[in-house]
């Protein structure tokens, strides 16, 4: 039996290569990221002092913090670079025809 259920995050189309887009879901803020590698999402606050990620800059795989510049890799969520040493949550999302969709338990 599946208990999963979707909720539709965004277009692909609002999004460019190589740029986020902040969404909120049940009042938690989630970065999408477009990557050359597709599209992954990942708390919107950073580990270390809890800035928000989307005034980081995304490069490649890597979201960089605006605050101290620690980096994390948004396919894991695993902190980089100091100053951050804990990794963030990561969300399950996929991509419908033209939506993004985040995929929870329910
Ligand atoms: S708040 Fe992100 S590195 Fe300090």
């Amino acid at each position: 039996m599946d208990n999963k259920s979707a909720h539709r995050l965004a277009s692909v189309r609002d999004i460019d290569p190589g740029k986020t887009l902040c969404v909120e879901v049940d009042g938690r803020e989630i970065l999408i990221c477009h990557t050359k590698k597709g599209f992954f999402a990942v708390d919107n606050l950073c580990s270390h002092a809890a800035a928000r990620l989307c005034e980081g800059k995304l490069k490649g795989q890597k979201i960089l913090c605006p605050l101290h510049g620690a980096a994390f890799d948004v396919r894991d969520g695993s902190a980089l670079t100091r100053p951050a040493s804990t990794q963030i949550d990561t969300f399950p999302i996929r991509v419908a025809g033209d939506d993004i969709i985040l995929v929870s338990d329910s």
